[in-house]
């Protein structure tokens, strides 16, 4: 009896490109981010229009043990001081994980726990991060190019965005950076 084979889709490690299956795409544009950004006469003077982060995901089943497939592509710039950013969330369902595969570009990968306690992980191509269940995520451009992650998570994980409304406990600005490369310094 002959193999069944059947070509998988591909995602192009490179740029994030994802191809031949089916595609789900979002863009969130600076506009739908409001409250998003701390400084919001900042925010207000921005251009609504202009696209701050896309998602694109394969179009697969959902379901209890089913995984979907997503690439966030996020553009670099700032509000105010702070870098661009996607909105962040935590899982509906609280106990699902997710993991996030840097592919391109240079960020921080922000990530808070039920009590309220941040950290953050350096994404870069190659970077593998396990997000814990109950732990709220959000992906950060601190470079000048494109900032790309390959993500994989349950499908019946869910996205809570009223949680953190409020905004996470810690905000990235340039300041930040300054006081995260002093502190390698110091070891
Ligand atoms: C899925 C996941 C990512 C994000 C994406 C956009 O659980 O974590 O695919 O959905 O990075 O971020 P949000 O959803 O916070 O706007
Ligand atoms: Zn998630």
């Amino acid at each position: 009896m002959n193999p069944s084979i059947t070509m998988p889709p591909q995602v192009a490690w490179a740029s994030g490109a994802l191809s031949g299956a089916p595609l789900i795409q979002k863009t969130t544009h600076l506009g739908d981010l409001n409250n998003v950004f701390a400084d919001d006469d900042a925010w207000r003077c921005c251009d609504p229009t202009l696209a701050v982060y896309r998602v694109d995901m394969f179009d697969t089943p959902s379901g209890e043990g089913e995984l979907y497939t997503g690439v966030t592509h996020l553009n670099p710039g700032r509000v105010g001081n702070e870098f661009f950013m996607t909105r962040g969330h935590f899982h509906a369902r609280r106990e699902q994980g997710e993991i996030y595969f840097g592919l391109r570009g240079e960020g921080l990968l922000l990530l808070q726990d039920a009590q309220g306690q941040t950290r953050l992980e350096p994404v870069r191509p190659g970077s593998v991060h396990h997000i814990a269940g109950f732990t709220a995520h959000r992906l950060i451009n601190i470079g000048s190019d494109m900032l790309s992650a390959l993500a994989v998570w349950p499908s019946v994980a869910g996205h809570d965005y009223t949680a953190l409304s409020g905004g996470f406990a810690l905000r990235v600005t340039a300041d930040t950076l300054k006081l995260m490369a002093k502190e390698v310094q110091n070891g």
